[in-house]
């Protein structure tokens, strides 16, 4: 058990002027499970691997408890890594597979097997100790991957896209299970994936990477009720956040002819710079169905409705005054809103149907540094 530390750690590849990991910040606690999110090519892979000493930090320094790790040989830093591709040797068995970091460490052939087999017993794998890896389906062949790390009982489990290779139902049931194992072994973990609604079901935390700057460490409650900036506001749900730019007048931004009052703190972070403009995002779900008449009321034209059986989501433009407004979302085109409605009273393709945002349900940001203002 151990916590993990990045203490302003820096990678900047060979040939490369701009760091792929730019003084990272981060502290997990001991038997956390930490995930690292982002786009492709944000530095995951990276900041994983010179915590695994795979890769050099060529500045600040990087702890696992109390021990500068940074300068440790991976095999001296007592973590056990799970790679996407899981890296089996396919001439030998399962057992062979799960057991070989401990023969390389000169253990005892007794202590192997039981090690072995306990792992196969948590892992459902005890049947197949003895098949080849080529003789395993993908989530069986999975599970070898986290046994291999689990017999080393090692002090943190670092995981890269561990799922990436499997069919969508089968990942959702193991990322449950990867979840619940490393929680119920109380190792510290850090699980690196692409995939928010992963890092949402797994992450006691989550850390949000973009361009290897970190953006937002937080729970996942907090992450999807309070984005620090647009990008985390945009990056973190799905479907995604509306997100628009809007003029501002006496504290009063406006969508077409619907008036949102935002708040004094929200207000007062806005400068000269932003030029009388804000930009709000509002989730799918904050938005509610409402008559033409009122006040507060977008006109929408409905240009595809997504069912989902529980939920319906219609893809709609923005229409009358709001029309051309600089609204976009992560989920849908330029200019089209995205709105969670009644799927058993779902409006047809080309009708307009109108939408409020819940008073206080709007994220405001500055145009200008993508940073949030609003407090809630
Ligand atoms: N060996 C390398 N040499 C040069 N640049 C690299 C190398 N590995 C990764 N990069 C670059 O560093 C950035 C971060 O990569 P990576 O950590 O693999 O991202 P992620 O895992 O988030 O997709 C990317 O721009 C990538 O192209
Ligand atoms: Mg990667």
């Amino acid at each position: 058990m151990a916590t993990v530390t990045y203490d302003h750690a820096s990678r900047i590849y060979p040939g490369t002027e701009r760091p792929a990991v730019d003084q990272l910040n981060l502290h997990v606690e001991d038997g956390e499970f930490l995930v690292l999110v982002g786009p492709s090519g944000c530095g995951k892979s990276t900041s994983l691997r010179m915590l695994a000493g795979l890769e050099d930090v060529n500045a600040g320094r990087i702890l696992i408890g109390d021990r500068d790790v940074t300068d440790v040989q991976p095999k001296d830093r007592d973590i056990a890594m799970v790679f996407q591709n899981y890296a089996l040797y396919p001439h030998m068995s399962v057992a062979d597979n799960m057991g070989f970091a401990l023969k390389i460490a000169g253990k005892p052939k007794s202590e192997i097997r039981s090690r072995v087999e306990e792992a196969a017993k948590i892992l459902d794998l005890t049947e197949y100790l003895d098949r080849k890896p080529k003789a395993l389906s993908g989530g069986q062949r999975q599970r070898v991957a986290m046994g291999r790390a689990i017999v080393r009982n090692p002090q943190v489990f670092l995981m890269d896209e561990p799922l990436s290779n499997l069919d969508a139902k089968l990942r959702v049931q193991t990322r449950t299970q990867i979840a619940s194992l490393t929680r119920r072994l109380e190792v510290t973990t850090v699980y690196v994936t692409h995939d928010q609604v992963e890092a949402l079901t797994m992450g006691d935390r989550i850390a949000v990477l973009k361009d290897g700057v970190l953006q937002q460490v937080d729970t996942p409650r907090a992450l999807y009720d309070s984005p620090k900036n647009v990008f985390v506001a945009g990056f973190i749900g799905s479907p995604a956040m509306n997100i628009g730019t809007f003029s501002v007048t006496n504290g009063v931004a406006k969508i077409g002819q619907a008036q949102i009052p935002l708040t004094r703190d929200a207000v007062a972070g806005l400068t000269a710079e932003d030029n009388g403009k804000v930009t709000l995002g509002f989730r799918p779900e904050a938005l509610d169905i409402v008559p033409e008449s009122d006040p507060s009321a977008i006109e929408i034209e409905v240009n595809i409705v997504e069912e989902l059986g529980s939920d319906a989501y219609v893809y709609g433009t923005l229409k009358g005054d709001a029309a051309g407004a600089d609204l976009a979302s992560a989920g849908a085109g330029d200019h089209e809103v995205i709105v969670r409605i009644n799927p058993r009273t779902a409006p047809a393709k080309g009708e307009r149907i109108h939408v409020a945002i819940r008073p206080g349900q709007e994220h405001v940001f500055s145009p200008t540094t993508g940073l949030r203002l609003s407090s809630q």
